[in-house]
């Protein structure tokens, strides 16, 4: 992706956030200089990776797979591996009309997707088989809003705002825009996008960036080129 797309999106996605009156944390708007300037203060924000994190997957096809996101908050491994403590994370999305996330699920991380406004959130989901590849013949048994359901193998799920499923490590899912954009919320397991992303499809969990202008944020996957210490 170029910086400039990059740059749009942004924009675009902050606006489409603002419209439905949640709002960003004050690091969303330093620009880059204000980031290197703070660089002794905000090491937490640089290992937890929060951010704006907005992908095309590497595939350079941003409005029909890709994935706008911005993680709020990212709590400690450490302390998950310990069994106590900041074992939670937070990121606010957006899908747009139409826009895939590709098929893919965690390792580790349980996430309840949220719709938080506008148009239907589709999700299309499988149970993992027994060596933890797809499996398209068992139901497929999840809580919406802790109510327990049962879908299809492949069966599309559908949540209007205000409606949000718990997807648990090995449930396969992908999901979309349905009808229109749609504000996604993700309250989950403390969460490393470096490593608990496995994707049916061998492809990229962030995107190549073409710098053809100034980046007026960062996204996390610009901290170790433009942030090392
Ligand atoms: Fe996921």
């Amino acid at each position: 992706m170029k910086r400039s797309q990059v740059n749009e999106i942004l924009r675009e996605g902050d606006a489409f956030i603002r419209s439905f009156g949640f709002l960003l944390p004050p690091f969303a708007y330093w620009t880059p200089d204000d980031m290197v300037a703070r660089r002794p203060e905000i090491s937490g924000i640089l290992s937890a990776r929060m951010g704006w994190d907005i992908t095309d997957y590497g595939q350079g096809d941003f409005d029909n797979l890709g994935l706008f996101l911005f993680t709020v908050r990212n709590g400690r491994q450490s302390d998950l591996k310990h069994g106590g403590g900041m074992c939670y994370a937070e990121k606010i999305m957006i899908s747009r009309h139409d826009q895939i996330s590709p098929m893919h699920k965690h390792i580790v991380k349980a996430e309840d997707i949220i719709n938080r406004g506008g148009a239907t959130l589709a999700l299309e989901m499988f149970e993992s088989d027994a060596e933890g590849n797809i499996d398209r013949s068992t139901d497929v048994l999840v809580a919406t809003d802790g109510v327990q359901r049962r879908l299809k193998a492949g069966e599309v799920l559908l949540l209007a705002p205000g409606e949000s499923v718990t997807l648990i490590p090995g449930n396969w899912h992908k999901f979309w825009g349905e009808g229109g954009d749609v504000l996604i919320g993700e309250v989950s397991t403390v969460n490393d996008d470096l490593t608990d992303n496995i994707f049916e499809d061998p492809i990229g969990r962030f995107s190549d960036i073409e710098e053809d202008e100034e980046p007026i944020h960062l996204l996390v996957s610009d901290y170790d080129k433009w942030l090392t210490e």
